[in-house]
C-alpha cells in the first residue's frame, strides 16, 4: 500500500498552491525541467541525441556514464532494469521537489521541439507523470485486458519516455528492487494497471502523441513535414506535433532517416548544420600533421580508363607522404597498368602494398586485409577505401570527407543517366535496396546535406580508431549470406555505428564495366557507347565544346573548316592501334575498294573495320562530326553514313603523297594524328582549285571540306617521318 503523495512530499503541496491563478494554470519555468537519460556509452545515436537536446537548450543530466550496461545488448531488449536502478539512486540526491523530470533513452531518441512547448503540452495533459504510449503491447501481452481503455489513442505505456514531478516519480521507481536484466517497461506497466498505484502517483498515458512518438508500430502515422524550410515531425492519425521522437524497438533506421531532418539539422540552403558543429578542419595543420590515411584500391573486374584512375589519383589534393596504398587487385589485364603506376610515382607514396591475381584472394578477404592493414598500423587514422570503378572527379574529397570527421562518411557518387548510387536511403524487410522518400531529391542534388544512411559502397572513409574498437572483428565483409559491402554494412550497422553519405559538393561517378572487351591494345576507345562521358573526357580536344562559342573554327581555305577535335591521347591511341593490327594494305592492291568506286587514289591504309572500330567510329561521327557539319553547311542533314574509314600511313620510302584526287564523299574528313616538325617534316593538304595549301597541320585537329567536284586536292609529300592521318569519307 502507497502512501499518499501530499504526505510523503509535503513539498507538492506548496506548489500545487501556484499553479491556479484566475482558473489558468501558471506556466512552469523552463528552468526547472531536467532532462534525466542513462548512457553508458557516448554511441553516434547518443551524440546526435545531445546535439538534438543542445540545439533546444535542454539541460541533460547523463547517468550511468562509463558504466558497464548490465541490460542486454542496447540494440534488442528487453532489459532496461539498469535504467531504473540509476534513476532511482540520481533521484535520491535531488531536492528541489517542483523539478520536472524528463527521462528518456537517448541512444534513438532525438527533440522535434523545445522545453517551453513540452511543459505546456505536460500541464496540458493534467496529472502528475505522463508516460509515452504504444499501440503494441510490450513484454507481457497477458496484460492487456487490466490497461484502461482510452477514449482515443494507444492504450499501452512505453518506458522509453515519460515527464513527471520529481516527488511522484520518485515515489514510483522507489520501490524498484530488480535486477538490471529485468525489464523496466514490464515495472512501470505494473505500476500503471493497478488503479491504486496508477490513481496516487497520478499517471496517465500521452495516447495521442502530443508529448512522445514511440515509432514502433506508427510508422505509417507518422511523416516529415515541411513548411518554410524547417521540418517537423507530424503524427497523422492524431494531428498531432510530437515533442521528443523515439526510434524504439525495430525502427533504429527510420529514426536515423528522421534524425536528418529534425531538429533542423537540416535545412533547404545549408544543409546538415548540427554535423558542422563537429568539424576538424585541416586548414589549421602542417601538412606533415595531416592524418595518415591507408588508401585502399579495389580491382575486381576489368574495367575502362583504369590509367585515367590513376592520373585523377595522383592529382587528388593530399599529402603522399601521409598515404599509405593498399592496392588489391584480382584482374591480371590490368597488371601492367598497376605496375607502371609504381615504378613512376609508388616513391611519393609513405609506403604501398600490392596483392595481385595470383593470391586467389575474394573480394570479402582482400577488403578484411586492407581494412587491417589500416587496424593494426598503429599511426593510421582513416581508411579510405575506393574502387577502380570510381571516378572520383573532385580533387579534395580526401579532405572534404576527413573534415566532416564522422564515423563513416562517403561521398556521393551516381551513375552517369541513371538513378543510381552509392548509398541507400532505405533497406527492404530483408536487407536489400528500398527507395526511402528522399532518395530521387538527395540523388538529383534538390536536397543537399550530409545524411545518415544504412548502406553505403564503393568509396568511403572510416575512422580508424573505429577499427581498433567496435569494428575490431576481422571479418566484417564476410557473411555466408550477403554480398560482402552489404554484409560490411550489416555489421556497422548492428553496432550502432552510423554511416553517412554526403552531397554538399559534387564528387564524381561510377563507371559502367558491362561489355568492357580486352582483346585490343586501347580498349577504351570502344567505350563511346558504355562511357561516353569519360571517352569524351578522355578522347576528345578539351577545347572542343568551345569551338562555336568561342568561334575556334578557323578557315584555312575556301570553305574548307579547320577545328580541333581528338585529344592527344585519342592521336596516339589510334596509331598504336594501327600499328598493333599492321595490316597495312597499299596502292594497287586495294582494287576492291576502287571498284566500289569510293576511294580513287589508293593509299597505304589500315580501314576502321580491320580492327572492329567501325560501330564506335560512326557514333563518334554522329556525335561529334555531324553537328560541326550540319551548323557550317546549313541544309545539310547528315546521318554520317560513312563507308569509308581509315588511317593512312605516309612515308618517304612507302607512299609520302597523294596525287591530286576528288573524294568519292559529301564531305571528307581529315584528322592530323600526329605532330609536324616532331614527328614527321612536310605533309599538308593542298586545295588546287583556289591554289591554297594547309602545310601545318595540328594534330588533333581536323579538315572538313567538300569532297566531290569543288575540292580536287592533294596529299602533300612527307619528306621525313612517317605522318598519320584519320580519314571519312561522310554522305549525307
Ligand atoms: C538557446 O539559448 C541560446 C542562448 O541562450 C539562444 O540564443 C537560442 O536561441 C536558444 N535556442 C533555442 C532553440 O531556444
Ligand atoms: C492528478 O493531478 C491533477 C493535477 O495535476 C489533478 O487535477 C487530478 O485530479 C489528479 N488525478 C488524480 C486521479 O488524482
Ligand atoms: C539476469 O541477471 C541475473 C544476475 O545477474 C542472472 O542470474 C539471470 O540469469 C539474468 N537473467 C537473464 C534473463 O539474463
Ligand atoms: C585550349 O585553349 C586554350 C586557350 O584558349 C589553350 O591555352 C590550350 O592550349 C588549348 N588546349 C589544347 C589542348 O590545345
Amino acid at each position: 500500500m502507497r502512501l499518499s503523495p501530499l504526505l510523503l512530499f509535503p513539498g507538492i503541496f506548496v506548489c500545487a498552491l501556484f499553479p491556479l491563478t484566475n482558473g489558468e494554470e501558471q506556466r512552469i519555468p523552463e528552468e526547472k525541467l531536467l532532462v534525466v537519460t542513462v548512457a553508458t556509452k557516448e554511441t553516434d545515436g547518443f551524440k546526435r541525441f545531445f546535439h538534438s537536446a543542445k540545439h533546444f537548450n535542454y539541460t541533460v543530466k547523463v547517468l550511468g556514464e562509463g558504466a558497464k550496461w548490465n541490460s542486454g545488448d542496447y540494440m534488442s531488449a528487453p532489459g532496461g532494469g539498469q535504467k531504473v536502478r540509476l534513476l532511482k539512486a540520481a533521484l535520491e540526491e535531488m531536492k528541489d521537489e517542483d523539478k520536472i523530470i524528463l527521462f528518456i533513452d537517448s541512444y534513438d531518441v532525438v527533440f522535434a521541439s523545445g522545453p517551453k512547448e513540452l511543459l505546456k503540452k505536460f500541464q496540458q495533459a493534467r496529472h502528475k507523470v505522463v508516460f509515452s504510449s504504444e499501440s503494441l503491447i510490450w513484454p507481457d501481452r497477458h496484460l492487456e485486458d487490466k490497461h484502461p481503455h482510452v477514449a482515443e489513442g494507444n492504450r499501452f505505456l512505453g518506458s522509453g519516455g515519460f515527464i513527471g514531478y520529481l516527488p511522484n516519480i520518485k515515489e514510483m521507481v522507489a520501490d524498484w528492487t530488480g535486477e538490471d536484466n529485468d525489464s523496466d517497461q514490464l515495472f512501470f506497466t505494473k505500476i500503471y494497471i493497478d488503479p491504486v498505484e496508477r490513481k496516487s502517483t497520478n499517471i496517465t498515458l500521452d495516447s495521442k502523441c502530443r508529448l512522445f512518438q514511440n515509432l514502433h508500430g506508427a510508422l505509417d502515422e507518422v511523416v516529415l513535414k515541411f513548411e518554410d524550410g524547417r521540418v517537423r515531425a507530424r503524427n497523422m492519425l492524431y494531428d498531432t506535433l510530437p515533442v521528443v521522437i523515439h526510434g524504439n524497438g525495430p525502427t533504429k533506421l527510420q529514426i536515423n532517416y528522421l534524425g536528418n531532418y529534425i531538429p533542423d539539422t537540416w535545412t533547404f540552403e545549408t544543409g546538415c548544420t548540427v554535423c558542422h558543429e563537429d568539424l576538424h578542419p585541416l586548414s589549421a595543420l602542417q601538412e606533415s600533421e595531416y592524418p595518415l590515411v591507408v588508401f585502399g584500391i579495389f580491382i575486381q573486374q576489368p574495367t575502362p580508363f583504369v590509367a585515367v584512375f590513376f592520373e585523377r589519383l595522383l592529382k587528388l589534393q593530399y599529402p603522399k607522404n601521409r598515404l599509405k596504398l593498399f592496392i588489391y587487385n584480382q584482374e591480371a589485364h590490368h597488371e601492367g597498368q598497376i605496375s607502371s603506376f609504381l615504378k613512376d610515382h609508388g616513391s611519393l607514396y609513405q609506403d604501398v602494398k600490392l596483392v595481385g591475381p595470383e593470391e586467389e584472394m575474394d573480394q570479402a578477404a582482400s577488403r578484411n586485409l586492407g581494412l587491417d592493414m589500416c587496424r593494426k598500423d598503429k599511426d593510421c587514422d582513416y581508411f579510405f577505401i575506393l574502387d577502380i570503378e570510381v571516378v572520383l572527379e573532385n580533387e579534395n574529397t580526401l579532405k572534404i570527407l576527413i573534415e566532416q570527421n564522422l564515423p563513416i562518411v562517403a561521398p556521393m557518387i551516381t551513375r552517369v543517366g541513371r538513378l543510381w548510387s552509392n548509398f541507400w536511403g532505405a533497406l527492404s524487410a530483408d536487407g536489400y535496396y528500398a527507395r526511402s522518400e528522399d532518395y530521387v531529391d538527395i540523388v538529383q542534388g534538390r536536397r543537399v546535406g550530409v545524411w545518415n544512411v544504412p548502406y553505403v559502397s564503393s568509396v568511403y572513409l572510416v575512422k580508424a580508431s573505429l577499427l581498433r574498437s567496435e569494428l575490431s572483428d576481422y571479418e566484417l565483409f564476410t557473411s555466408n549470406l550477403l554480398d560482402p559491402d552489404m554484409a560490411y554494412c550489416h555489421n556497422i550497422r548492428s553496432k550502432g555505428i552510423f554511416m553517412y553519405v554526403t552531397n554538399m559538393h559534387t564528387f564524381g561517378h561510377i563507371l559502367s564495366t558491362e561489355n568492357y572487351q580486352t582483346s585490343h591494345l586501347h580498349n577504351d576507345l570502344w567505350q563511346i557507347f558504355e562511357n561516353p562521358v569519360d571517352w569524351q573526357e578522355r578522347y576528345i580536344h578539351e577545347n572542343y565544346t568551345r569551338i562555336m562559342k568561342d568561334k575556334l573554327i578557323e578557315t584555312p581555305c575556301p570553305d574548307v573548316y579547320w577545328f580541333p577535335i581528338f585529344s592527344d591521347v585519342a592521336c596516339n591511341h589510334i596509331v598504336e592501334e594501327m600499328e598493333h593490327n599492321g595490316r597495312w594494305s597499299g596502292g594497287a592492291n586495294t582494287d576492291k575498294r576502287i571498284q566500289g568506286g569510293y576511294e580513287n587514289v589508293p593509299t597505304i591504309d589500315i580501314h576502321m573495320n580491320q580492327i572492329n572500330f567501325e560501330k564506335e567510329w560512326q557514333k563518334f561521327l554522329l556525335d561529334y562530326i555531324a553537328p560541326i557539319t550540319e551548323k557550317m553547311y546549313p541544309g545539310y542533314y547528315t546521318k554520317c553514313s560513312s563507308p569509308l574509314n581509315f588511317v593512312v600511313r605516309y612515308k618517304p620510302d612507302e607512299q609520302p603523297l597523294l596525287v591530286p584526287h576528288h573524294d568519292a564523299s559529301t564531305f571528307t574528313i581529315n584528322v592530323a594524328l600526329n605532330s609536324k616538325d616532331v614527328d614527321y617534316q612536310g605533309g599538308g593538304c593542298r586545295f588546287l582549285r583556289y591554289d591554297c595549301s594547309v602545310q601545318a597541320p595540328r594534330k588533333g585537329w581536323t579538315l572538313l571540306h567538300p569532297g566531290r567536284l569543288t575540292h580536287y586536292h592533294e596529299g602533300l609529300p612527307t619528306t621525313a617521318g612517317v605522318r598519320y592521318i584519320a580519314v571519312s569519307f561522310v554522305d549525307p
